[in-house]
């Protein structure tokens, strides 16, 4: 395309909590300030869009027991001629991530094996730390990720509410997104 600002961008997410979503909105933000038409969807409201309609495809999605929403690998393997036809990008929000050596996606578990179980491979990914919420989170829910707290050295108080997200990183993919060059 010979005007880059007149492109459109999807971000499509999928989320358990909201903060993968809150992630996109900031990769929005940073996308309109570079003059891109961007539009941000759930995964599985994403169907009911017109895909062609979008010069570069975002898609992120968050880890809830060690995998991600099933729907993610299933809406890459329907759309995968559509993903690579155009530059696409993936992330991965958990929570191992807070720790600077599970932070990119070579060095991230989930990351890693997600990107080797798909056909697709993203032009660009990224890995973020998530968000954590003991008071939001049901009794097992809590207790299960105290534990895993525990084991790895993250906080373990029932009040805790730590948002581990490294937000200059974000924007900093959001530009790179921009720049993927066809
Ligand atoms: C029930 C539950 C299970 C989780 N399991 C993992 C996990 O296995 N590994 C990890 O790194 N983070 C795990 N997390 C942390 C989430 O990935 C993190 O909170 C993230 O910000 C959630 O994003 P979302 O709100 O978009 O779903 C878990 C969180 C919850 C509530």
């Amino acid at each position: 395309m010979s005007d880059p600002a007149a492109e459109r961008i999807l971000i499509v997410y999928a989320t358990t909590d909201g903060h993968t979503r809150r992630i996109c909105d900031r990769l929005k933000q940073v996308m309109e300030s570079m003059g891109r038409q961007v539009t941000v969807a759930l995964l599985a409201e994403a169907e009911t869009l017109d895909l062609h309609g979008f010069d570069r495809v975002v898609m992120g999605a968050s880890i809830r027991y060690g995998r991600h929403q099933p729907i993610v690998a299933e809406f890459i393997a329907r759309h995968q001629a559509l993903l690579e036809s155009r530059p696409s990008a993936f992330f991965s929000v958990n929570i191992v991530a807070r720790k600077p050596n599970k932070s990119t996606p070579e060095t991230n578990p989930y990351c890693r094996k997600f990107l080797k179980s798909i056909r697709w491979q993203p032009r660009l990914s990224a890995v973020f730390a998530g968000k954590l919420d003991y008071p939001s989170y049901r009794f097992v829910d809590r207790q299960m990720i105290r534990l895993i707290m525990l084991i790895t050295k993250g906080p373990t108080d029932p009040k805790a509410v730590v948002e581990f997200t490294d937000w200059a990183k974000v924007e900093a993919f959001g530009r790179q997104v921009c720049g993927i060059t066809a």
